[in-house]
């Protein structure tokens, strides 16, 4: 059995962290001016657990919150050192000035930070992203060869940096949907692929390769499959790294998880939801692809059922119409808005709906999720954590399982089962929230 370090024995968050992501997009750009501005007291990191976020400990006759980076051991905002790779060699300055989700005085205000953070040349394929194209390009002479060019871009960013541990967080756009197949069913079979340049590995596994070989933690933001196979996983486990993933939970997935528990609390019916999105960045212009559109599709699509669970209750939703659109408008940026119109039925089965309209800006509800799981996943590499994650589950629309497991996508239970995950880290009780204590003598006769 794996051991867990706790308390005093969790390996200190001592020198700096390096942060390397494969794409310096929008998402990328936005926690960077974000986490600059934080540290020079210029901005408030909100929508962050990590940052912002309190933790209950004891019982409520004695009730204690505690700022969470303050309970468990994190790296410290000044301590991390930020580096990547893209197809286009903007600095990350520059990258967020193109993505026009932040306004000009919060760039320029840290403007000299984000100028430092240059891209290296990425592995790329068009095969895997149609609607893009790059010149700032890795050549090789084939998939193996480019994972090692990584690995030495890793050593070098590494020894030039001075960090002392690294992450790796796939920022970069979402691939074409590709399912598991024999090259992904043991390590063996994937390091052969990679010599024999398989059609079934896209770039972004050879990145993940190249993190799990130098025993860097995976994170995994996008909805394409990456580590969420055998292959990968054995690699994860063989050098004890922690890995999760996938796909940022934000916007209108995030009102899903945060709608549908309430709804199957009260026994409340559903027979449709139909979803709708408008979308004008970069992340809208690639998934205007359909086989990239279809890494996505799956990945929302299987939120609702794993909280409502239709086969448990057959009379509520098992006919639940589920759609699911995604529709690239370029005038409106970053600035995603959403329509949500939901049938409900109830008492006698009258029907009801519910509409949900939800102008979220994408990259400002990313840019958190992005810097909890770094922080998070580093802690839990520290605490000899390695394989998935699943506790982190709160922060993914499509959260990693060990075989044989159903993800768990209610928010409510997520952000508890998270909890208590650092609680137990911490040596402290978990919390269940009976409080039948208060009322009844609870002593086991
Ligand atoms: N913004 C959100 O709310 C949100 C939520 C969930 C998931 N995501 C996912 O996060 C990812 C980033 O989103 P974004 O809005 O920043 O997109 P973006 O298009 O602004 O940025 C992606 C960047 O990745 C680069 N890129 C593509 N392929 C690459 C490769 N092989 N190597 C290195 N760089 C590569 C692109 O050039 C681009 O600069 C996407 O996959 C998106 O689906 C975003």
């Amino acid at each position: 059995m794996k051991q867990i370090l706790r308390g005093k024995d969790i390996i200190p968050a001592s020198g700096k962290l390096g942060v390397l992501i494969p794409g310096i997009g929008a998402v990328t750009t936005t926690l960077l001016a974000g986490v600059f501005a934080a540290r020079k007291g210029l901005a408030r990191p909100l929508g962050s657990v990590t940052q912002t976020g309190k933790i209950r400990l004891g019982k409520r006759d004695n009730l204690q919150m505690v700022p969470i980076n303050e309970f468990v051991p994190l790296t410290e905002l000044n301590d991390i050192v930020f580096g990547g790779w893209d197809i286009f060699s903007d600095s990350a300055y520059q990258a967020a000035t193109k993505a026009n989700v932040l306004k000009p005085e919060h760039i320029e205000i840290v403007k000299k930070d984000l100028e430092s953070v240059k891209p290296m040349a990425a592995v790329f394929n068009k095969n895997y992203v149609k609607n893009l194209e790059g010149n700032h390009i890795k050549k090789g002479k084939n998939k193996m060869d480019l994972a090692e060019q990584l690995m030495r871009d890793i050593d070098t960013f590494k020894k030039e940096n001075g960090v002392d541990r690294l992450i790796m967080c796939w920022a970069g756009s979402t691939e074409a949907y590709i399912q598991t197949s024999k090259v992904h069913y043991s390590l063996e079979k994937f390091e052969e692929g990679l010599k024999n340049d398989d059609p079934s590995i896209p770039p972004s596994q050879i990145y993940a390769y190249a993190a799990l070989k130098k025993n860097i933690p995976y994170i995994n933001g996008a909805p394409h499959l990456t580590v969420d196979c055998p292959a990968l996983m054995e690699l994860a486990e063989k050098n004890r790294v922690s890995v999760c993933g996938k796909d940022f939970k934000t916007g209108q997935t995030l009102m899903k998880s945060i709608i549908a528990p309430g709804l199957n609390a009260r026994l409340l019916g559903v027979s449709g939801w139909f979803s709708t999105n408008i979308l004008g960045n970069r992340d809208g212009e690639v998934l205007d692809d359909p086989e990239s559109f279809k890494s996505k599709e799956v990945s929302k699509l299987g939120v609702l059922d794993t909280i409502l669970k239709p086969e448990v209750y057959p009379e509520l939703y098992k006919d639940l119409y589920h759609k699911i659109r995604i529709n690239y408008y370029p005038p409106r940026g970053d600035n995603k808005e959403s329509w949500d119109n939901i049938d409900i039925f109830g008492w006698m089965d009258y029907p009801m709906q519910i509409k949900v309209n939800f102008l979220c800006r994408d990259s400002i509800l990313a840019a958190p999720v992005m810097l909890d799981l770094i922080l998070f996943t580093d802690l839990a590499q520290r605490a000899g954590m390695y394989g998935i994650l699943e506790w982190l589950s709160f922060y993914f629309k499509s959260p990693m399982t060990k075989e044989g497991l159903y993800p768990e996508n209610d928010l409510f239970v997520q952000r508890s089962k998270m909890e208590n995950t650092l609680r137990y880290l911490m040596n402290a009780e978990p919390i269940h929230h009976t409080g039948l204590d208060y009322y009844y003598d609870m002593e086991e006769k």
